[in-house]
C-alpha cells in the first residue's frame, strides 16, 4: 500500500496543466474495438484507469502501444473473447465493451463488473438498451452474456441520464441496420467527445450533448482508424482549482475548456473565490475565508457529483453552514468520517451532508476510499495544520496524474512513502 504524508499551510502559487480527460479517455478507447486498424489517441493521461483498459483491449486481441500520453491501438485482430472477473474488478468502466463487441461480433461476455465503493452501480439500463437493439441478454454465475444475428435500430428512452448506458448504446448503435434514437442521455462533455470520435471513424452519431443522441447505422467496412485528441480532464482541472482556494493560492490551471467548468465556477464565485476565466485557462485566487454554499449534485450540466468530495473539503473551512445533496450515487460520503477526524464538523442525514464550517483542520491519519475521496483528503491535508498520512493513494492514482508532481510544483509538500 502507498501513502501520502503532506504538510500543510503552504499557499500554493503558479502554474499546473490539466491532462486529458480520463472519462472521455475509457469510452474511447473502448470504441476502438469496432473500427478494424489502427487508432491513434493522444492527451491520454497516464493512469491505473487507462492501464486497466489497455490490458482488457489486449486481452481481447488488440495490440496497443502505449508511450507518453499517446495511445496506439490496432483492434484488426481483436475476438470477442469473454472478458474475466479478475479484469473486471480491477475497474468498473470495462462494461463499456460491452457495446462495441456486441456491435461488431454480435457475441459478448463479461463478467459482472461488481459495484464499488460508491454504489451498487447496476447495469440495468445498459442492458435493458442493448435488448431493445435486438441483443438477446443472459445474466448468469456473476456473467453477462449478450448475442445479436445483427442488432436493429431502435427507440431507446433511458430512465436516468446515465454516463456508461449512454457510451454503450451510442458504440453498439454505430453498426446496427437503421437509426437508433436514445432520448434522457447523459449530456457530459465526455459524451460529446466520444461522438467525434466515433464519427471520425466513420460512425454517423449526432446530438451529443443534447437530451436526444441520433445514430445512423453503417456497415463495419464503412469504418476506418482514426487519429483523435481528448479533451481535458475537468474533474482534474477542478479540483486543482479547489486546491487554490482551499490553501488562499494563486493558480491558473492551463489546458482547460472553460464551459466544461461552469458549475464549479459558479459555487466558487459563489463562495468569494475570484476567478479569471481565459481562452482556455482559468486563474483561481483565494480571497480570505469562503463563504458556506449549497451544493446539489447533478447530472451535467448540473454540479458534478465527481467534484462533491473536494468541495466539501473546501466548505468544512467556509464561515456558515454549507449542505450538500448527493443525488446520483447512494454511498458518496465515506470521506465525511475522515475529514471529521481531521476536525470538520459535518452531519450526515440521508443523502444530505450538512458541514458547519471551523475555523481550521488539523492533520491526522486518514484513509482514502476511492479517488475522488481521496483527492477531498490531500486538499483538506493542503490546508490543515502540521501534517497529515493519507493511505491507499492507489485510489488516487486511478484518477491523478503525477498528482504529488504537480501539487509540490505549486509549493505543496507531499511525499509519496510505500508502506
Ligand atoms: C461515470 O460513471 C463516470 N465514470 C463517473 O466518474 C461519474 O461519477 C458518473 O459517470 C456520473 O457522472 C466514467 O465515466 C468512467 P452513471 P457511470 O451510469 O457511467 C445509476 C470518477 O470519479 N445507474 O452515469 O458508471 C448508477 O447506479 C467516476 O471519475 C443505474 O441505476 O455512472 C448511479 O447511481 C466515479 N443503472 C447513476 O445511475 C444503470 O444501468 C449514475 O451512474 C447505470 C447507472
Amino acid at each position: 500500500m502507498q501513502k501520502y504524508m503532506v504538510v500543510g499551510g503552504n499557499r500554493l502559487k503558479g502554474i499546473v496543466r490539466a491532462s486529458g480527460s480520463k472519462n472521455a479517455t475509457l469510452p474511447i478507447l473502448a470504441a476502438c474495438i469496432l473500427n478494424a486498424g489502427k487508432s491513434v489517441i493522444q492527451e491520454v493521461p497516464r493512469l491505473v484507469d487507462v492501464s486497466v483498459m489497455k490490458d482488457v483491449l489486449v486481452h481481447l486481441g488488440a495490440r496497443v502501444r502505449w508511450e507518453r500520453n499517446t495511445i496506439e491501438v490496432d483492434s484488426s485482430n481483436i475476438q470477442p473473447v469473454e472478458v474475466s472477473e479478475e479484469l473486471m474488478r480491477r475497474m468498473r468502466a470495462s462494461n463499456l465493451v460491452l457495446g462495441p463487441l456486441l456491435g461488431r461480433f454480435g457475441r459478448v461476455k463479461i463478467s459482472y463488473p461488481g459495484g464499488c465503493q460508491i454504489g451498487s452501480r447496476p447495469m440495468n439500463l445498459h442492458l435493458k438498451g442493448l435488448q431493445l437493439l435486438g441483443a438477446n441478454i443472459q445474466e448468469k454465475y456473476g456473467y453477462i452474456t449478450a448475442e445479436a444475428d445483427r442488432l436493429v435500430g431502435a427507440d431507446i428512452h433511458l430512465d436516468l441520464p446515465s454516463v456508461g448506458a449512454t457510451e454503450n448504446l451510442m458504440m453498439a448503435a454505430v453498426l446496427a441496420d437503421g437509426v437508433t434514437t436514445i432520448r434522457n442521455v447523459a449530456k457530459e462533455p465526455e459524451l460529446v467527445d466520444l461522438q467525434n470520435y466515433l464519427n471520425s471513424i466513420g460512425g454517423k452519431v449526432k446530438g451529443a450533448g443534447t437530451d436526444t443522441i441520433k445514430i445512423e447505422g453503417v456497415r463495419l467496412e464503412d469504418l476506418k482508424p482514426a487519429f483523435h485528441t481528448v479533451i481535458p480532464d475537468r474533474i482534474e482541472a477542478g479540483t486543482y482549482m479547489v486546491a487554490a482556494a482551499i490553501t488562499g493560492g494563486d493558480v491558473t490551471v492551463t489546458n482547460v475548456i472553460p464551459e466544461h467548468m461552469d458549475p464549479l465556477l459558479a459555487k466558487l464565485r459563489e463562495a468569494g473565490v475570484n476567478i479569471t476565466v481565459g481562452d482556455d485557462y482559468i486563474r483561481v485566487q483565494g480571497n480570505g475565508r469562503v463563504k458556506a454554499v449549497d451544493i446539489k449534485t447533478m447530472p451535467y450540466p448540473g454540479f458534478p457529483t465527481d467534484m462533491q468530495p473536494q468541495m466539501m473539503a473546501l466548505l468544512s473551512l467556509a464561515e456558515g453552514t454549507s449542505v450538500i445533496t448527493e443525488t446520483i450515487f447512494e454511498n458518496r460520503f465515506k470521506h465525511v468520517g475522515e475529514l471529521r477526524r481531521m476536525g470538520a464538523d459535518i452531519k450526515v442525514e440521508g443523502q444530505t451532508a450538512i458541514i458547519k464550517g471551523v475555523d481550521k483542520l488539523s492533520g491526522a491519519c486518514v484513509e482514502a476510499s476511492d479517488l475522488r475521496a481521496g483527492a477531498a483528503l490531500v486538499l483538506a491535508a493542503l490546508a490543515a495544520e502540521n501534517g497529515t498520512i493519507v493511505e491507499n493513494v492507489q485510489h488516487i492514482d486511478r484518477g491523478y496524474e503525477q498528482l504529488e508532481m504537480k501539487f509540490n510544483a505549486l509549493g505543496a509538500i507531499i511525499i509519496r512513502a510505500h508502506n
